[in-house]
């Protein structure tokens, strides 16, 4: 499937379950996504009033964050479906002046080169086809020196918790996403895109091939999760 079918059939998923989504989210990790994204937004570098991108930022909730946790900084919420920025968008206060949600795709990002200081993309990066598109143009608005911070799923590939966690991705979370959200298959994309996912080693491969140093990464709940961060040279 080309890129530009792959993203419009994910934004039709996003689109259908908008209104779930963020009870979902806690619903179906037991509230720990709440602890993931503080973690992935503990590692972006800002400096002053310096620009943060939120790539694939849905509902906003790491968008909440930075705006929380660097006060002073300038956030550019970017996504392909404008159904979840609007949603989000009562999460953030009018307050927030420096806070831009814009629709937007992450192959393709609407801001010139070298302007960011750092790029955040939770659950976002899965979606994107190809990866690489969406790593060159994150290099390409990273300031010398700037930082990408990327959370998301391990491949569940791995026995977690005796393999209770394994049998919940594959069995029960669709199931359960099925029944309340009612759409057929945003949850069992979600499923099968995290299975299909590369693992933890190889995606921090990936991000060196694709021109970032400095990589590293490390698990959160057993390997639910990782997250993966990477700096541009400079
Ligand atoms: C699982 S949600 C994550 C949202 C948010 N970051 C969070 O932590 O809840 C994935 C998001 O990626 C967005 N997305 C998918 N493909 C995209 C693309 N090519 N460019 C930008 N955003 C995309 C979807 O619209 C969706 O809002």
């Amino acid at each position: 499937m080309s890129g530009d079918r792959h993203s419009r059939m994910v934004s039709g998923y996003f689109s259908g379950i908008v209104a779930w989504y963020d009870f979902l989210n806690r619903f179906l990790s037991l509230g720990q996504d709440i602890y993931w994204r503080k973690r992935l937004v503990h590692h972006l570098r800002t400096r002053g009033n310096g620009l943060v991108i939120d790539l694939a930022a849905g509902t906003l909730d790491v968008t909440r964050e930075i705006l929380d946790c660097h006060p002073q900084s300038r956030v550019l919420a970017l996504d392909y479906t404008l159904p979840m920025l609007i949603r989000g968008r009562g999460k953030i206060s009018s307050a927030d002046s420096a806070f831009f949600p814009v629709q937007a795709d992450g192959r393709e990002l609407p801001v010139p080169d070298n302007c960011a200081d750092s790029v955040t993309i939770a659950f976002g990066i899965r979606n994107i086809v190809p990866r690489t598109k969406a790593y060159s143009e994150i290099l390409r608005v990273l300031r010398p020196g700037g930082r990408l911070c990327i959370l998301e799923f391990g491949t569940g590939k791995k026995r977690i918790l005796g393999g209770i966690y394994n049998f919940y991705l594959t069995k029960v979370l669709p199931l359960l996403g099925r029944v309340i959200s009612r759409d057929k298959q945003a949850y069992q994309y979600l499923a099968d895109t995290i299975k299909d996912f590369p693992r933890s080693r190889d995606l921090a491969m990936e991000m060196k091939r694709a021109g970032f140093s400095r990589v590293f990464y490390y698990p959160l709940s057993w390997g639910i999760v990782y997250i993966h961060v990477g700096d541009k040279d400079g």
